[in-house]
């Protein structure tokens, strides 16, 4: 049986609409947000700074230092305020997609912060965060050697299909089709993040890391288009 999916979209469409801003947070020393469908990411990034405690200082070089929170009303049923595991979860994950790229070499014993908050929830969260970090990173004017774009790939009943909105990520959570693969990508093609929630053959992941390459692309394009805006008339 092929899998059809509810919303109608092809099998490696992502949803819609997809919405890239940056310098939304004024405050911060860049800022950025990230909508794809219904999940919405805003992340502020504050840094480079001095590390405080004194302890957690790199003299080699500057800490990337992630923190993913899904603020209470995102989802339906009221999130618990604070840090749970799945969001010290995701922060470490984060870090790990963006670390790759940023070049924070001349900036020992120092730390540049990056505060993701999920506004709204409709699965994809860790990937529109990652991919409003990496754009808040660079508005700040870190250096780094590429952007990173990053996008979710299922199994949905055996099919490999992009972008599982929150239906579709619950759908098949009981069923031997259910596995969830968020990844993340440079613009140069480099994976920097991979995860595996369930069973998928080789070849399937294949095809899967296909697909989402494919995909980081188009949200590649869309990212610099809103860092390119960012700028105004400065030419
Ligand atoms: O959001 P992402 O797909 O990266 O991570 P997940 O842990 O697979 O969560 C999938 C979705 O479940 C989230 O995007 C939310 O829509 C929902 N969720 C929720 O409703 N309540 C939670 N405490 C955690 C997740």
């Amino acid at each position: 049986m092929t899998y059809k999916r509810k919303d109608g979209r092809k099998n490696d469409e992502m949803r819609s609409p997809i919405i890239a801003k940056v310098g939304i947070v004024p405050n911060a020393d860049g800022s950025a947000m990230f909508q794809i469908g219904k999940t919405i990411a805003i992340a502020a990034v504050y840094g480079p700074k001095k590390m405080h405690p004194q302890h957690s200082q790199n003299p080699e070089r500057g800490t990337l230092r992630c923190t993913y929170n899904m603020l209470s009303f995102s989802v339906e049923d009221r999130i618990r305020p604070g840090p749970s595991r799945r969001s010290t979860e995701i922060s470490k994950i984060t870090q790990w997609a963006l670390d790759p790229v940023v070049m924070l070499n001349n900036y020992p014993n120092m730390v540049v912060d990056v505060h993701i908050s999920i506004t709204q929830a409709d699965a994809g969260t860790r990937c529109a965060g990652i991919n409003a970090a990496a754009m808040a990173l660079a508005h700040a004017g870190i250096p780094m050697r590429d952007m990173v774009s990053s996008v979710a790939v299922g199994k949905m009943d055996k099919t490999i299909v992009l972008d599982l909105d929150k239906y579709e990520d619950s759908e098949f959570e009981d069923g031997e089709g259910s596995t969830d693969i968020p990844m993340s990508f440079t613009n140069n093609g480099e994976m920097t993040h991979l995860q595996l929630d369930g069973k998928i053959t080789k070849e399937q992941l294949k095809e899967a890391a296909k697909m989402a390459q494919k995909a980081s692309k188009e949200i590649y394009e869309i990212q610099k288009k809103a860092l390119k805006e960012s700028l105004g008339d400065l030419k």
